[in-house]
């Protein structure tokens, strides 16, 4: 037996003014997607913008359900939305945040698992890492270059 551990480098900007303008702007889109979060439910409201190589920007908002599960992240509304529209054009960036009426979101949003699984799709065919940068409301940013500081021992097409 031996026993190994697994590295997630990221950085940490203190605030949103601090990153680089390409970051800061995709970052602010996000921030404005939330505005358009339905999430009745939860109140929990999460915005999402994803760069793509070709310049553009596409957005999503989390979209939720009276049967809960029926609902959508922000991440995967964004991320299908820009396969949808621009198919076959690589991702660059995916910048997420949220926002609450019921209380502060001062930490960054962590993406849950299942659009994780998606950005590692996403990464793979993009052929090029995908910069995931993090904010709540307020607070710090977290910037993970390539999905796998996010997602370690990922599912790859290759077991299948
Ligand atoms: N949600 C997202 O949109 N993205 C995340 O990264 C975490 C969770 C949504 C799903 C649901 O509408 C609400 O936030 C509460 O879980």
């Amino acid at each position: 037996m031996r026993k190994e551990q697994f590295i997630c480098p990221y950085e940490v900007y203190d605030s949103k003014e601090e990153l680089p303008q390409q970051d800061a702007e995709l970052l602010q889109r996000a921030h404005d997607a939330a505005r358009n979060a339905y999430a009745p439910y939860s109140k929990f409201n999460v915005g999402a913008a994803v760069r793509l190589a070709n310049g553009v920007i596409v957005l999503g908002n989390n979209v939720e359900n009276a049967a809960y599960p029926s609902g959508l992240c922000a991440e995967r509304v964004a991320m299908f939305a820009a396969m949808a529209q621009y198919p076959g054009v690589p991702f660059e960036a995916l910048a997420v945040t949220a926002w609450s009426a019921t209380k502060a979101i001062d930490e960054p949003v962590a993406p849950c698992g299942a659009c994780r699984q998606v950005m590692v799709e996403v990464e793979q065919f993009s052929k090029r890492p995908l910069r995931v940068l993090c904010q709540g409301d307020t607070g710090v940013v977290m910037v993970f270059d390539g999905i796998e500081s996010l997602m370690p021992f990922i599912f790859l097409d290759k077991f299948l």
